[in-house]
């Protein structure tokens, strides 16, 4: 695992750059950790900013992922293991994000990340992965019910394709993606979970 240190490290330094918090405070629209679900990610930025903020973070956070990868893929040595540069560069990327060491440990949820890896490694489990996520929010209007289904989507399509090398990563990513939402999971069985209005204006 040593020769792939630089990768995990390089993945995990652009993972955990908080992009929502960042943006949202540079734009003076507050602290996302004390706004809304009081999550970093492209959702509370989109209730703290509306829709630019949220579309912005929702890119970076999703460039980073993608960015994490490729740089591996064209920089750095494979070593023994099949696209393993890639596969330690998008684990860094994605637990970077999640837990990353400047915010104490708590960072976001992961959906958005987890796109951008998608993008770089298997973009058609992303398309899959876009249009579940789509579909969801349109019948829902709820964001967390797109993006579990998504993040489910993923390591399912990846079985499909026979894309071995990352399948198991991509269950891995997948469970904390639903760890991260636990309280959201919750908070839908309770059927408390917010709803974005067709006007995208949050209602109960
Ligand atoms: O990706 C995060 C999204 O699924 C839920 O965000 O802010 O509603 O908890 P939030």
């Amino acid at each position: 695992v040593t020769e792939y240190l630089p990768a995990l490290a390089l993945g995990y330094l652009l993972g955990s750059i908080p992009f929502g918090l960042l943006l949202a405070a540079m734009l003076g629209k507050g602290d996302l950790r004390t706004i809304g679900s009081g999550n970093i990610g492209a959702t509370n930025a989109l209730r703290a900013g509306g829709k630019g903020l949220g579309a912005a973070v929702l890119f970076l956070d999703a460039l980073k992922g993608a960015a994490a990868v490729l740089i591996a893929r064209h920089f750095l040595p494979d070593g023994p293991m099949e696209h393993g540069a890639e596969i330690f560069a998008a684990t860094g990327a994605f637990v970077g994000h999640l837990y990353p060491v400047w915010l104490k440990f708590k960072g976001g949820k992961g959906v958005a990340t987890f796109f951008g890896i998608l993008i770089a490694l298997l973009p058609v489990a992303a398309l899959v992965a876009a249009l579940v996520w789509v579909g969801l929010f349109l019948i829902t209007r709820i964001s967390s019910v797109g993006g579990l289904g998504s993040a489910i989507s993923a390591p399912m399509t990846a079985a499909f394709m026979g894309a071995e090398p990352y399948f198991g990563m991509l269950l891995g990513f997948t469970l904390l993606i639903l760890w991260k939402h636990r309280d959201n999971i919750r908070r839908l069985r309770a059927g408390e979970e917010k709803r974005f209005s067709a006007r995208r204006e949050e209602t109960r």
